[in-house]
């Protein structure tokens, strides 16, 4: 219950000269985040109540959740479950996606001369970083096989509120630019299953949006919201006295032979 004024108050000690603010009692959960964090304008407020709906969990066999749920099986007590949760979300392949999302986003517009840049522009960009044997952060997912819907509440957020306000932003319209040119590329790479956005390709353009830009700090909103999925799953595996977790181990005959497969598909 706690964790949006914690958050808060490393925010406000990070980036707003130790200034903190203290909470409002008539708030919500998510709006007292963004009140505590410095951020008055109701739809900053509503971001937020989105923002931690939608990242709550996801299955619970994501690394956070599921990473909650192998050390609370130690009998651990919940507040270090969730901190090593936490180093799990900390992975560019799971909470910090965000975070380079927005970067590569910049870093595009930025080599491509600044402001808004053409869907060619984006595909070639697209295409140099897949040469470069890099990935396009925010797109694919480990069990997902189509655009995920926490990436659509968030493009409806940016057409109701924002476009439907009559601004609009360059960071969320080339968001919508990326989604339209990148899944058939990587389509046609062969290699990738999933060539669809997930909830890590729009968030940090609307938190941008806001003049939340301290994108160091997104994975930490992240965690905030993973809180209420996984310790509300830590409680039902101790309801239903889930026993220690402990996967099986391999003998080194196997090693040897999955290494040897390995590098058989190598050469
Ligand atoms: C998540 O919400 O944790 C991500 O979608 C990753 C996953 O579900 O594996």
């Amino acid at each position: 219950a706690r964790l949006p004024r914690v958050a808060a108050y490393i925010y406000r000690k990070k980036y707003k000269d130790d200034t903190h603010i203290e909470p409002d009692p008539k708030l919500d959960w998510a709006a007292n985040l963004a009140h505590m964090m410095g951020y008055e304008e109701f739809d900053v407020k509503r971001l937020m109540r989105m923002y931690m709906t939608i990242h709550v969990d996801h299955e619970g066999g994501n690394v956070s959740a599921h990473t909650t749920h192998l050390v609370g099986s130690a009998l651990s007590d919940p507040y270090l479950s969730f901190a090593a949760a936490m180093n799990g979300l900390a992975g560019p392949l799971h909470g910090l996606a965000n975070q380079e999302v927005i970067l590569w986003i910049m870093h595009m517009r930025e080599e491509l001369g600044g402001g808004l840049p053409t869907k060619e522009q984006i595909a070639a960009f697209i295409k140099k970083t897949l040469e470069e044997g890099k990935v396009v952060p925010g797109y694919g997912h480990a069990v997902l096989r189509k655009t995920d819907p926490r990436f659509a509440a968030q493009q409806d957020f940016y057409a109701r509120y924002i476009k439907g306000a009559g601004k609009t932003d360059d960071l969320c319209e080339i968001v919508q630019m990326v989604y339209e040119v990148a899944p058939p590329i990587l389509e046609s790479t062969g290699k990738i299953k999933n060539p669809w956005p997930n909830v890590d390709a729009h968030s940090g353009a609307l938190l941008m949006h806001f003049g939340v830009k301290e994108f160091d700090f997104y994975t930490v909103l992240f965690g905030v919201s993973r809180a209420l999925g996984v310790l509300a799953s830590l409680i039902w595996d101790r309801v239903l006295g889930h026993p220690i977790e402990r996967p099986g181990s391999i003998t080194t005959a196997g090693m040897k032979k999955k290494v040897k497969t390995i590098l058989k598909k190598q050469s």
